[in-house]
C-alpha cells in the first residue's frame, strides 16, 4: 500500500565542510561521489544510488531533511494524495532540482518538525563492482567502511502523534514502542523494510537529530569502529552495546560538528502482521542500553 522502501538519504548540517568529508570520508569510510558548491554527497560503498549521506554547510549542526526511496513514479503520487488528504502541504521537485543525482521528490514536514522527502529515482552510480562474476566487495576500502544506511533516529515532542502520522499517512509499520507510566509513547520503532526500524522517535524537542546509523555486517565489525574511533581520536558516546528495543548492537560517536553517529548490526526480522513488543517506562535502561540497564544522560539530553 505505502510504496515507500527504505530509507535513502539524510541531509546534515556540518560548520566545516572540508573537516566533515575528510571524517566521514577517512574514519567512517563513506564514498564520495560528487561535492556541488557548499554540500558533499557521499554513500555506502555498497549502496547504488548518488547518495545516502548530504553534508551541507551550516553555521550550526543538526539535520536538514531525511529522505525515503519510493518504489515508483506512480507509488510517489499515491503518497503525495495521501499527504493532501491528510491535510500536509507538500512541494513537488524535478529530478535535479533539490541535488546532484536527485529524482522526484516530494517534500513535506512531518508532524514532528523534520523535513522530509519521498524520492523516486536518485540516480543509479553503481557499487564500483560488475554485476557480471563479481568479487565480494572493491579494493581500497578505509576506515568503517558501512555497506549502506540502516536507520534514523529522531527526537520530537508528541510522539504519538508522529507515530500516527508514519503509520496511517505513510505505511511504516510499528515493531516496538517504549510506554510512559501515563500511557503516551517515549519512544517508538518503524520500519518499511521488515527490519527492526527504518526510522525510530524519542521523546524530546521538535525537529531534534538524534542520530543516524550506518549498517556494519557483526559484531567484530563494531569492535573494529570502536579501533578507529580511538585511533583517530573520535570522541565514542556508547558501546560497543546491546539494544533491548530492536535486540540490535551498536557503537555509538560524534561527527566534528557534534552530529551523532551510529555503526548498527543485528536485530530481527518484522512481517506485516507480527504485533508490535512494548517496553515500559521502568525498563527503559535494559530497553536501550540492555546490558548496563540504565540509561547513560547523554543518551536522552545530547542531540543535535
Ligand atoms: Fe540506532
Amino acid at each position: 500500500m505505502s510504496g515507500i522502501l527504505r530509507l535513502s538519504h539524510a541531509d546534515v548540517r556540518v560548520p566545516d565542510l572540508e573537516l566533515a568529508v575528510a571524517y566521514y570520508v577517512e574514519v567512517v569510510g563513506l564514498i564520495e561521489v560528487e561535492r556541488d558548491g557548499n554540500r558533499a554527497f557521499l554513500k555506502g560503498w555498497d549502496e547504488h544510488q548518488h547518495h545516502s549521506l548530504i553534508l551541507s554547510k551550516a553555521p550550526t549542526y543538526g539535520l536538514n531533511a531525511v529522505g525515503f526511496k519510493v518504489v515508483s513514479a506512480d507509488a510517489l503520487e499515491a503518497l503525495a494524495l495521501r499527504l493532501d488528504d491528510a491535510g500536509i502541504a507538500a512541494t513537488r521537485h524535478a529530478p535535479g532540482e533539490l541535488a546532484p543525482g536527485s529524482g522526484d521528490i516530494v517534500r513535506f514536514r512531518a508532524p514532528s518538525g523534520h523535513t522530509v522527502e519521498l524520492e523516486f529515482g536518485q540516480v543509479q552510480v553503481g557499487n564500483r563492482m560488475p554485476k557480471l562474476n563479481p568479487p565480494i566487495g572493491p579494493d581500497g576500502l578505509i576506515g568503517m567502511a558501512p555497506p549502506r544506511l540502516d536507520h534514523i533516529f529522531l527526537m520530537c515532542e508528541d510522539v504519538n502523534a508522529v507515530t500516527e502520522f508514519f503509520r496511517d499517512v505513510l505505511g511504516f509499520r510499528m515493531t516496538e514502542q517504549i510506554l510512559a507510566d501515563d500511557g503516551n509513547q517515549l519512544a517508538t520503532f518503524l520500519e518499511r523494510t521488515h527490519t527492526t526500524h527504518d526510522i525510530a522517535f524519542l521523546t524530546g524537542p521538535d525537529g531534534g537529530f538524534h542520530h543516524l546509523a550506518y549498517w556494519v555486517d557483526d559484531w567484530n565489525e563494531l569492535r573494529k569502529a570502536a579501533d578507529t574511533c580511538a585511533y583517530h581520536g573520535v570522541t565514542v558516546d556508547a558501546g560497543p552495546t546491546r539494544h533491548g528495543a530492536t535486540r540490535g548492537c551498536g557503537l555509538y560517536f560524534f561527527d566534528p560538528a557534534g552530529n551523532r553517529n551510529e555503526m548498527y548490526t543485528g536485530g530481527y526480522w518484522f512481517d506485516p502482521d507480527d504485533e508490535p513488543t512494548t517496553w515500559t517506562e521502568s525498563e527503559i535502561g535494559r530497553a536501550i542500553f540492555y546490558y548496563q540497564g540504565k540509561l547513560n544522560q547523554r543518551f536522552m539530553t545530547v542531540h543535535s
